[in-house]
């Protein structure tokens, strides 16, 4: 079944996936400004929690999804060192911004591949990587058990999916106070910084329609994943969960 992103209601696929390619190809450029200024900088520090979460070695083979600008991808290659990452997107134009940060050096020497790949239809073979990682893309997609049922095909018996989304703070002040900044705040930063309004509205209404940590570990656990743990950071305000396929 798929739904629209925006409110969890069941719609077809392609309302959302056509909305977010929309989103994304036009705020590509802007779109680590945005980042950096809309979250004061948290979500560096959620990066690296993803990073001491990620049980990823020196002879692994990664696949990033939803890789968007490669923020993932270059964080793996400088603190991973693995022997390859696959980056991938729904979006060209993301991937493109991704491309120019390699010729600026940030693969840190590993080899880096990127093909523009939908989630929910991933076009590699069985049992290929050891490792996925993962950070804000499953909340875009319209059919998740379908994109975790591919991730988990993808990995190799024993890997593991690592994934950091926005999620639902346990605190009710907390929540209340998180909530009010996502109304008022997020769609006049990305309005001043993009130029795109819209899009951040969107991104509000998907945080809130997204399910919570339980939430997202039970589809994980649906997908057949197994060994679900999460951590939360800021609060709640965002997640890394680790989630294993069975040897
Ligand atoms: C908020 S960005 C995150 C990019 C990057 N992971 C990061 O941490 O900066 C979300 C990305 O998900 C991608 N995306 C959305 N739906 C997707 C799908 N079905 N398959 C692959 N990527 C998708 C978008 O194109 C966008 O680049």
């Amino acid at each position: 079944m798929s739904i629209d992103t925006a409110t969890g209601l069941e719609a077809p696929a392609e309302l959302s996936s056509e909305r977010v390619k929309d989103i994304f190809s036009h705020i590509a450029k802007k779109y680590e400004r945005f980042n950096a200024v809309s979250s004061f900088g948290a979500y560096k520090l959620w990066l690296a929690g993803m990073m001491r979460q990620a049980p990823i070695e020196e002879h692994h083979d990664v696949l990033d999804i939803a890789g968007g600008t490669g923020d993932v991808t270059f964080t793996v290659a400088r603190t991973k060192h693995p022997r390859h990452i696959q980056c991938t997107d729904l979006v060209p134009e993301m991937l493109e911004v991704a491309q120019t940060h390699v010729d600026e050096g940030d693969g840190a020497g590993v080899p880096i591949d990127f093909e523009v790949v939908d989630a929910q239809d991933i076009p590699y073979p069985d049992d290929s990587f050891d490792a996925i990682t993962m950070a804000y893309g499953i909340r875009n997609m319209p059919d998740r058990p379908r994109a975790l049922s591919e991730m988990l095909r993808v990995l190799k018996p024993g890997g593991s999916l690592v994934c950091l989304e926005f999620s639902t703070p346990p605190n009710r002040a907390w929540r209340a106070l998180y909530r009010f900044y996502l109304h008022r705040f997020i769609p006049f930063w990305g309005d001043l910084i993009t130029g795109d309004k819209e899009g951040f509205v969107y991104l509000t209404k998907s945080i809130e329609a997204f399910p919570d940590q339980e939430g997202l570990a039970a589809l994980m656990r649906e997908a057949g994943f197994t060994d679900v743990t999460w951590k939360n950071y800021t609060g709640g305000i965002a997640a890394v969960h680790v989630a294993k396929k069975p040897e």
